[in-house]
């Protein structure tokens, strides 16, 4: 008997970890993430176990201290794209950047994406948060955060509304008639707005699932209102219940009052540590705290600070007060870390040391990780969550004991519910801007 509320559940490809360390360990492929074998592997087993998608993220800017799968990776859409041959279910979400890129060009990308995948594409619409992003982009310099959110929201609309351009039914091909398309249903779209002057049409119609899914990951005040006035599914960075319920009420509550009900899917990411037995998950969770070095440790802290050098400082020393370094890159990770190093009085090591290994509830055995799962989704802190393998194979454990776990208890699905990636994250089609106005009018005549 299926559960009234069922998990959403996406898999993210990160190649050779989500560390520093991570490629050091005795079972992982330093290679991975430019290793196309290795993501069909890990995205084919992912839909064998029904995920919902795949995720792959990204940013475009990077230095001798980023992380090796930063250094050297694929580019979303590139890999997707051969994903999409290689798998026929799971959706296949992309992250892309709205201060670094041209609305015409992404709009085109994801709707080809979404063709070439028969209707399961999605797009993380991020604002990029790394500063040193704008001298590879002939910019100046980096958008003030809030400028940024508001060039997303503009952006937005360009791109959906050159998804928009040919109505569902536009494209004829009368080989009797000789009629391509019905010219009355292909539309320009004349946008003149503050950050961008777009003409259209776009040069490619909608597809199955009439445009890509918009999903977002903004935590701070205005990334908040902006995903939830816009996004289908939000990622968000929680391992903590009580104040991922906050979150989750917050957002929801704010998504009604723009109109929305239900409102954006909530999606913490989590790097679930599984063990077949308490002393195994114990040791894997141990396995997973040694492959970050202090130095990993303190490199991985300084990155949302924009990319902040933290070993001038005494590791034992209360942490620093560099708040402000990290304002205008990623605000809201920087605002928890700042606060939760205040409040508990933490030092820099402990502070470095919990961020980048934290031990959070879903770290145990299968039937401790289901439970954990289950309890934020039925408490409301939680729609699903976005999966990051914290060991190498921890996704094959995860669906070979995990997954089993949730399906019996009825929280996840044994098939796809459809085609498209809609129909399986159960979002209505969005129907066509120029045929829905179209209907209204006839409506009031
Ligand atoms: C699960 C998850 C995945 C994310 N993926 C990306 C990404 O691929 N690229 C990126 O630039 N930011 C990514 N972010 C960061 C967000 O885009 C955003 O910058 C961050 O949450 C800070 O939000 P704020 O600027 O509203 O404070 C991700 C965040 C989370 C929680």
């Amino acid at each position: 008997m299926p559960h009234p509320r069922q998990l959403k559940l996406g898999f993210v490809l990160h190649g050779n970890g989500v560390g520093w360390g991570d490629w050091r360990h005795k079972d992982a492929q330093p290679s991975a993430s430019t290793d196309f074998r290795y993501y069909k592997r890990q995205a084919q087993l992912a839909e064998k176990a029904k995920f919902d998608f795949l995720f792959v993220a990204d940013s475009v800017f990077i230095t001798p201290q980023s992380s090796p799968h930063y250094l050297n990776r694929f580019e979303p859409i590139s890999i997707l794209s051969a994903l999409a041959g290689v798998t026929e279910h799971i959706g296949l979400v992309g992250t892309l950047t709205v201060s670094y890129s041209e609305p015409y060009n992404v709009a085109r990308q994801f709707a080809s994406l979404d063709h070439i995948s028969g209707g399961r594409a999605g797009w993380n619409v991020v604002t990029s948060w790394l500063e040193g992003s704008a001298a590879n982009y002939s910019k100046p310099e980096h958008p003030a955060h809030n400028v940024r959110y508001q060039i997303a929201a503009e952006y937005l609309d360009v791109v959906q509304g050159l998804w928009d351009s040919w109505e569902d039914d536009a494209l004829t091909h009368d080989k009797e008639s000789g009629q391509f398309f019905d010219p009355a249903k292909l539309h320009r779209l004349d946008h003149h707005g503050q950050f961008f002057s777009v003409r259209g049409p776009l040069n490619i119609a909608r597809s199955a699932q009439g445009q890509p899914v918009i999903f977002q990951a903004g935590a701070s005040e205005d990334g908040i209102n902006f995903a939830a006035r816009r996004a289908d599914a939000i990622f968000v960075g929680q391992n903590n219940i009580e104040e991922a319920k906050t979150y989750y009420r917050n957002v929801k509550a704010r998504a009604a009052g723009f109109g929305r009900d239900p409102g954006p899917l909530i999606l913490p990411g989590l790097r679930p540590v599984v063990g077949r037995t308490a002393e195994e998950a114990e040791a894997k969770y141990q396995e997973f705290v040694q492959l970050t070095s202090i130095g990993d440790a303190l490199r991985m802290l300084g990155r949302p600070f924009n990319d902040h050098d933290f070993t001038v400082y005494d590791l034992d020393a209360p942490f620093p007060d560099v708040e402000h370094l990290g304002l205008n890159s990623n605000q809201s990770y920087v605002l928890k870390i700042t606060r939760a190093a205040r409040e508990r009085k933490l030092t820099l090591r402990q502070t470095a040391l919990e961020f980048a290994s934290p031990r959070s509830e879903f770290s145990g055995t299968p039937e401790h990780v289901a439970d954990a799962m289950q309890r934020w989704l039925e408490e409301g802190a939680a729609d699903g969550f976005n999966i990051f393998e914290s060991l190498p194979r921890q996704l094959d454990l995860f669906v070979e004991t995990v997954i089993p776990i949730l399906q019996a208890r009825g929280i996840f699905r044994t098939e796809y519910e459809g085609e498209t990636f809609r129909e399986v994250l159960g979002l209505p089609f969005p129907e066509n801007r120029y045929t829905a106005a179209r209907g209204a009018s006839l409506a009031a005549e």
